[in-house]
């Protein structure tokens, strides 16, 4: 409903003011730019707010000293709320006496804030800004990003540089994927040998000493989040995937085979439940998001143990189950029971469609491009659904034929696909208006089994990133991947800025620093 209500307002918007539309200088860009023919000078500045905007105010003020503009008496800009607006919509004027940006609620005014900060960055006189009046909502609420810390471990910092620039180009979800085979890096008071054990080791090197999140760290992450109207979604994954933990306590293994030994936690102990509910107790109480996602991808990869182990054999019989897929089912509907206890949602990937998870409580993330038929499923079943299929949104995979930077698994995913996700296959799946409102929107997954430091994290990232951006946010009339591309030469600027080395369509070679690269060549294949 919600899509067709924007493609309705659009239209009509564009219906009074076909003439004056043009475009900005803005990634994402926004849905209605409209020029107004005056100039504002911009040296100094003054900021005047409610109280309720103190943080978005303290952020641009931030942001304007760091590129030079000083406190002062010029350009005033007000920021302000506006009830009439939706959700992270807002509406920014810049004309001769000043600056309005009004936001449907704190999300919106801090959006519009990281728009005026673009057109700043990008203007061709330092200091002048073009009068325009920006009318400006997201396509999708979802606009999301995952990083997989368990195979390698980037640290706070980085995480902050990430979060920086997914806020200054609108994205609203980081799914933070922190436990996996190779290690557990999120603390946990209650059972320290997670961490200490399960934390050490990476995909590329297991003898590694401990690396990890203290709680602390991940409180102070979530607030600077949060600041940035981003949503830290944790991902706790089970029961496969989960060697990590098996290491730290072998007596939850269910076991899996020679190439993912201990790759399960065992559905038929009972204390795997309680172990599992009291870490998601301190999980839950550590990140405000209404989510937890549980993962529940890839069990068949360990799941042969489990017909031969007697306590996965003992809860057959106990609970009349047919196989080892219905205790795999009954394992997710139990966690799931624990997750709703803890009064949070179920988010996991499109394998829980299989289990029989309440579509009310449940958010499917579709990742598996090749199977078509679970998007249909889910979409028809009610569950939101956020897309983040593996082509083209995974960006471990390469970028370009030929490129030797990242994964090569049957073919690539070039910036050009990520910028047209999803509209090709809109239009091929043929969705009812309901079932394409069941879609959230949209995420990229960054894995990390090839992705072993911070240059190969950045060259896969960006500028990606800045596509998939564009894509969840600009209504589908309005995306134009020659007109982004000129845009993101103002990105590549700010990437060179911040030290971030970056893919470049017209470049064969990496661009930007080489840190820790010198002596690991990038050429990483499987
Ligand atoms: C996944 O890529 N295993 C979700």
């Amino acid at each position: 409903m919600l899509n067709r209500l924007v493609r309705i307002w659009w239209a009509a918007v564009c219906s009074v003011a076909v003439l004056r539309v043009t475009a900005a200088d803005i990634v994402p860009m926004p849905a209605h730019v409209e020029k107004t023919g005056t100039e504002l000078v911009f040296s100094s500045f003054r900021i005047k707010a409610s109280k309720t905007l103190s943080g978005e105010a303290a952020l641009l003020e931030e942001a304007l000293s760091g590129q030079g503009y000083a406190v002062g008496k010029g350009a005033k800009i007000t920021l302000a709320l506006d009830e009439a607006l939706s959700p992270e919509a807002y509406d920014l004027q810049i004309s001769d006496g000043g600056i309005k940006i009004a936001g449907g609620d704190a999300a919106g005014v801090f959006y519009g804030t990281r728009s005026l900060l673009q057109l700043l960055d990008a203007s061709p006189k330092k200091g002048v800004l073009e009068g325009l009046h920006i009318q400006d909502q997201p396509r999708y609420a979802w606009r999301g990003y995952m990083l997989d810390e368990s195979r390698h471990f980037f640290g706070e910092e980085k995480v902050k540089q990430l979060l920086d620039v997914m806020a200054y180009y609108k994205l609203n979800k980081f799914h933070w994927h922190l436990t996996d085979e190779p290690a557990w890096r999120i603390e946990i008071k209650r059972y320290p040998l997670l961490t200490t054990v399960g934390g050490t080791g990476s995909w590329s090197d297991p003898n590694l000493p401990a690396a990890y999140y203290t709680q602390e760290q991940i409180r102070d992450i979530v607030a600077y989040a949060a600041a940035r109207h981003i949503e830290v979604i944790p991902e706790i994954d089970m029961p496969g995937h989960a060697t990590a933990a098996n290491r730290a306590y072998p007596e939850l293994t269910g076991g899996g085979t020679p190439d993912h030994p201990d790759f399960t936690f065992n559905p038929g102990k009972e204390e795997v439940y309680a172990f599992l509910t009291n870490v998601l107790r301190e999980v839950s109480a550590l990140f405000p998001s209404s989510y937890l996602h549980l993962g529940g991808d890839e069990v068949s990869f360990g799941i042969k143990a489990w017909e031969t182990d007697p306590d996965v054999q003992a809860l057959l019989k106990r609970e009349g189950l047919d196989d080892v897929k219905g205790a795999e089912r009954y394992f997710m509907i139990r966690m799931a029971d624990s997750v709703k206890m803890l009064g949070k949602r179920l988010l996991g990937w499109d394998e829980l469609l299989d289990v029989g998870v309440e579509p009310e409580h449940t958010v499917i993330m579709w990742w598996r491009h090749d199977r078509p038929g679970q998007l249909k499923k889910s979409v028809s079943k009610d569950y939101r659904t956020v897309l983040c299929p593996r082509r083209p949104l995974y960006f471990d995979f390469i970028q370009r034929q030929g490129d030797k930077w990242g994964r090569v698994w049957n073919g690539f995913n070039p910036l050009e696909d990520v910028y047209r996700y999803p509209d090709t296959d809109l239009d091929k799946w043929n969705l009812s208006e309901t079932e394409e409102d069941r879609i959230l929107g949209l995420q990229a997954n960054l894995w990390t089994e090839r992705v072993q430091n911070e240059d190969r994290m950045d060259y896969m990232t960006f500028p990606r990133l800045c596509a998939l951006a564009e894509a969840a946010w600009t209504p589908r009339e309005v995306k134009d991947f020659d007109s982004f591309n000129r845009r993101m030469e103002h990105g590549y600027r700010l990437f060179d800025r911040l030290g971030i080395r970056y893919f470049r369509p017209d470049r064969k070679e990496p661009t930007g620093p080489v840190r820790k690269d010198k002596e690991d060549p990038m050429d990483f294949r499987d």
